[in-house]
């Protein structure tokens, strides 16, 4: 487990809150009787239970079954037909929402754009027009590779109109990542800007595309929005302006109906080893996940106006900043920069702007709030807010507090919600209008969600002991393969746990139910909330031509939650790399992977302690990456000298 410091402080945590009663008296699910006669029907009868929920989607075809197949080969809705972009922009057209606000955009600059749901829906049909012109065809795979801007959300639901698979690369991965990614999805075209705005300096995207472009050879033409301004190079019959393109374009596109299980996207991952895994959703389940806890968790109402700060480049964004929240027909604020640009208060002053109602971030964010200090949020009128948010990794009790005193003011309950890409939905987190809450716990499944901790033997285990959490029964927004790759999808989440998923989190389960996760059992880190496997920081170490070999793990930091530790040993004879050296690998790692990979620490050592049978000994270096005193058995260490060594320079 990396994340022991957690463990250890959320097992004293004994505080509870309740939702206040006039919150709950309006809440979607308002009861307990509610929840439990609705998690107990999903339980023993899902097909039921989801094929009723289904009828809050909007089908073309109606579909035949609600499931078909034993996991992890479930199929759902077989024999429909469904379009998720009508589903989140046609369908608000026929009322008064028609010129509701869907986005209330906001660049970095200070900037503002607002898309009602009628402008949403003519840029969608405009752009779906502009991406056949360009000869994508339905199933052809589209990466998106943008700033948060309104053209990503309109480039997504324009790809899923025409049945294009989306692949979006976050904005922070480098050329090398984008290219890998194309390959390996075999993209057709890229959509880009000239670049984004980031703390006052422009992101440089256009000119990683045209790097990756030189080694993947699948794209055949790149689509550029106009955001930053700043000179980029413009290939003849290969780049193409998005304004220019939508400027001579029929507003009109019909959506193409899909079958429920059409590829929606594919969204990269990290994994345990180096290579990401394109975790691929499909229409329908997808949909129906998003929709549906979009309105128990975050209980959104028709006059919400409702914040996820995440960027769309990563699930969290995809289904809640995108088709969760616009398939409910809600109004989304988004946001293009960082959060302390120009100042420390930049988020405080947008809610206040907007009055914003229902807010959800990362933990990594709230401890950086922390730090920054109350004034802050204490300088802006806060008092929109009704409910708040939580999600990418376990968040600590003190973080909870200070989001519950300082941004709830004790009036808003907290949804710390824990779910993963491959899980394409919420599963397991409080509902606001019932759940007791408790700082650090994401308290129960939600319906349709059937957890259990189990051994590594796959025992049941009892309260308080922490166990795999893995679900047993299948639910709609579950992934349905990583592409390209079936088998490495069957290996890598069904066969740890016979008869159950497991994606790599420890939990355990309090003697009310609840239950805490307490971070990833696999060598996978979760640095500022972002997913990133420590072979894949080891492998691009390694490709650095000083380094002989790398051993890479967390250690936790007081923002990120997950720092990155490197040990590294040199091929040269000397154990001690200069400075120099140090900077040039913290380059090339950004370089190779993107600036969330950055290393924290590098430490030079003549070698790595391993066991008698070669393998490193994690463990053992996460002890002392934490500067903790290791109480591991070292007795089968090869060289015990290397222990002393590694621990000796820890004071320098
Ligand atoms: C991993 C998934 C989908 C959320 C964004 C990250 C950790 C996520 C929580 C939470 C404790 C959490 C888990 C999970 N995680 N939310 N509320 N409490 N841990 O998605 O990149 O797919 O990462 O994030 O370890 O496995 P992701």
């Amino acid at each position: 487990m990396t994340n022991s410091g957690s463990i250890q402080s959320t097992l004293q945590e004994t505080r509870k809150f309740l939702p206040a009663s006039e919150f709950s008296a309006q809440a979607h699910i308002s009861s307990e009787e509610q929840y439990q006669s609705m998690w107990q029907k999903a339980k023993d009868d899902p097909a039921g239970f989801w094929g009723e929920l289904s009828q809050e989607l909007q089908w073309i075809t109606p579909w035949k079954e609600v499931i078909s197949g034993e996991m992890p080969e479930t199929r759902w809705f077989t024999g429909g037909q469904i379009n998720a972009c009508e589903n989140c922009v046609d369908r608000h057209l026929t009322s008064w929402r028609r010129n509701k606000a869907a986005i209330l955009w906001e660049g970095e600059p200070g900037d503002t754009r607002v898309l009602t749901y009628n402008d949403l829906h003519r840029e969608v049909s405009k752009f779906a027009n502009v991406l056949k012109k360009l000869g994508v065809n339905t199933g052809d795979r589209v990466t998106l590779y943008m700033p948060m801007i309104p053209e990503l959300a309109i480039a997504m639901l324009a790809c899923a109109r025409i049945g294009a698979t989306h692949s979006i690369i976050f904005g922070g991965f480098s050329a090398d990542a984008v290219a890998d990614r194309n390959n390996d999805a075999q993209a057709k075209i890229i959509v880009t800007a000239d670049g984004g705005w980031r703390r006052g300096k422009e992101v440089p995207l256009k000119s990683a595309v045209d790097e990756s472009l030189t080694k993947s050879h699948t794209v055949q033409k790149v689509v550029v929005v106009r955001r930053t301004g700043q000179q980029v190079h413009m290939q003849t019959d290969r780049d193409y302006w998005w304004h220019d393109l939508m400027s001579d374009v029929d507003p009109h596109c019909d959506v193409v109906p899909l079958d429920s299980e059409h590829p929606l996207f594919i969204l990269y991952t990290s994994g345990s080893t180096g290579k990401p895994k394109g975790v691929m959703h499909t229409t329908a389940g997808y949909l129906l996940g998003t929709t549906m806890t979009s309105r128990w968790v975050f209980d959104l109402k028709e006059e919400d106006t409702y914040w996820c700060t995440a960027d769309i480049g990563w699930i969290t964004g995809h289904s809640y900043v995108v088709y969760g929240p616009l398939s409910n027909g809600s109004t989304v604020v988004m946001y293009e920069g960082a959060p302390n640009w120009p100042d420390e208060g930049r988020f405080w002053e947008i809610i206040e702007k907007y009055r914003v109602s229902i807010f959800y971030t990362a933990p990594t964010a709230i401890r950086a709030f922390i730090k920054w200090g109350d004034h802050w949020p204490q300088s802006r009128d806060l008092s929109s807010l009704r409910l708040l948010g939580s999600v990418g990794e376990p968040i600590n009790p003190e973080a909870w507090m200070w989001y519950h005193r300082m941004i709830g003011q004790e009036r808003c309950p907290i949804v710390d919600t824990w779910w993963q890409t491959e899980t394409g939905a919420i599963m397991i987190s409080p509902l606001p209008g019932i759940s007791a809450t408790k700082p650090g716990s994401c308290t129960r499944p939600l319906p349709g969600v059937v957890p259990e901790i189990v051994s590594k033997e796959g025992t049941p285990l009892e309260a308080n002991e922490g166990g795999l959490l893995v679900m047993k029964q299948p639910w709609p927004s579950m992934l349905r393969t990583l592409y390209g790759d079936h088998e490495r999808f069957k290996q890598t989440y069904f066969s740890t746990i016979e008869g159950a998923y497991f994606a790599g989190d420890g939990a355990r389960r309090d003697a009310d139910g609840d239950i805490w996760v307490m971070g990833r059992v696999d060598d996978v880190l979760n640095v500022s909330g972002h997913r990133l496997s420590t072979m894949e920081v080891e492998s691009s170490l390694v490709a650095h031509p000083a380094v002989a070999e790398a051993a890479v793990v967390g250690f936790p930091h007081e923002i990120k939650g997950e720092g990155i530790c490197c040990f590294v040993t040199l091929k040269t004879a000397d154990s001690e790399g200069s400075d120099s050296l140090t900077a040039d690998l913290i380059q090339h790692v950004r370089k190779q992977i993107g600036a969330l990979a950055t290393p924290d620490k590098i430490r030079y050592t003549a070698a790595l302690p391993k066991t008698r049978s070669g393998k490193i000994m994690r463990r053992l270096l996460r002890d002392i990456a934490a500067g903790r005193e290791s109480v591991q058995d070292t007795t089968t260490l090869e060289d015990l000298s290397i222990l002393a060594k590694l621990r000796d320079s820890d004071d320098a």
